[in-house]
């Protein structure tokens, strides 16, 4: 059976680009309608500044009150040793390290050179001996840098090889953080990718936002090229506050859409999914994908209830 695992990011991605404060337990609440959808992994958000993204302080709390499914695998984010540590501490098994491939967005994102950005994660990740979480090393601006214009293939491909020298069991996220990549550029960067790097003990995940549409093109592409976890955010929330110019991230609702008419398993409940989508974009409706969504999901799903032909029930 073709199947594919859609990680659920706007728990993390999604909230951190919203301005208001969510107070904790509306996001515990919709943390938890997700967790219900049947993904089998969440970003549930990170440990970082709060003075970079005030809206994540509230991540070990969420940790701690949101009842969740215990198949559930939860992810939080972190940008350095000191969110590592804290994110261990508050229980966390599974982290997401994040490093740019282009200077002037790792800048912005993380304030460090690249270079120091993979000497503190080298260093970071060698302090914890055997006793290592499981890691997502999330690699932005794999395609554009909202700086530097579009990245060379060879510098991700770099990357990609330091990532592998530092921590050689790993799941690499390649990811298109402007939305800016289109689908001959992902399938260009992944068949050089994918056929040297990917193995049992490196896997890869596509993450992507939608900033023209293209999300969905550019997650077929990826997994035509071998990729088997793609990132997206219920109602299309999203936005990395450090690359202007980006919108939401690709919607959960539109993956497991495309990929179960694709007749490729996702796992998710979709018409849970489309209600839980219509409640997370309304945290800030103006974030939903960057545009207002004219028609809510609930409304699309009772209107047409044909677009759940052929989907499990
Ligand atoms: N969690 C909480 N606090 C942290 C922290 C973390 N992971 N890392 C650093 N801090 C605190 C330090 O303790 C220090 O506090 P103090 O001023 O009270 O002494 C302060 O932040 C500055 O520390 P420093 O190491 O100099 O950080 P910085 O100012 O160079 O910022 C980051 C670097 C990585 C902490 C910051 O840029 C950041 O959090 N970025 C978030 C990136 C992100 O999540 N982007 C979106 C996802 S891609
Ligand atoms: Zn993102």
């Amino acid at each position: 059976m073709k199947s594919i695992e859609i990680l659920e990011v706007a728990p993390r991605d999604g909230f951190q680009a919203v301005k208001p404060f969510i107070p904790t337990e509306a996001k515990v609440k919709l943390i938890e309608e997700l967790a219900a959808c049947g993904f089998k992994r969440i970003e549930i958000g990170s440990f970082v500044s709060p003075k970079a993204l005030p809206q994540m302080s509230d991540t070990p709390e969420i940790l701690k009150r949101a009842k969740l499914p215990s198949d559930l695998r939860v992810m939080a984010l972190v940008p350095n040793a000191k969110g590592l540590q804290l994110a261990l501490n508050a229980g966390v098994k599974e982290i997401s390290w994040v490093i740019s491939v282009s200077e002037s967005h790792n800048r912005s994102n993380v304030n460090r050179t690249v270079d120091e950005s993979f000497r503190d994660f080298a260093a970071a990740w060698d302090g914890l001996g055997r006793d290592k979480p499981k890691l997502r090393l999330g690699l932005s601006t794999c395609f554009d840098c909202p700086w530097e214009g579009r990245v060379a293939e060879d510098d991700v491909i770099r990357a990609v090889e330091r990532v592998i020298a530092a921590a050689p069991d790993v799941e690499i996220g390649i990811c298109d953080t402007t939305g800016r990549a289109a689908p001959d550029h992902v399938g260009s960067l992944l068949s050089r990718v994918m056929p040297r790097y990917a193995s049992d003990r490196v896997t890869f995940a596509y993450h992507g936002h939608d900033t023209y549409g293209l999300g969905v093109a550019n997650a077929i592409e990826a997994y035509r090229q071998g990729v088997r976890v793609i990132d997206g955010a219920a109602g299309g929330l999203g936005g990395c506050p450090f690359a202007p110019g980006a919108a939401g991230n690709t919607a959960s609702e539109d993956l497991v859409f495309a990929f179960e008419h694709m007749g490729v398993k996702t796992g998710v409940d979709f018409k849970r999914l489309l209600v839980a989508a219509d409640h997370v974009a309304e945290v800030e409706p103006s974030q939903a994908g960057g545009k207002l969504r004219t028609v809510p999901r609930k409304r699309a799903l009772s209107g047409f209830g044909h677009a759940t032909q052929g989907l499990p029930a």
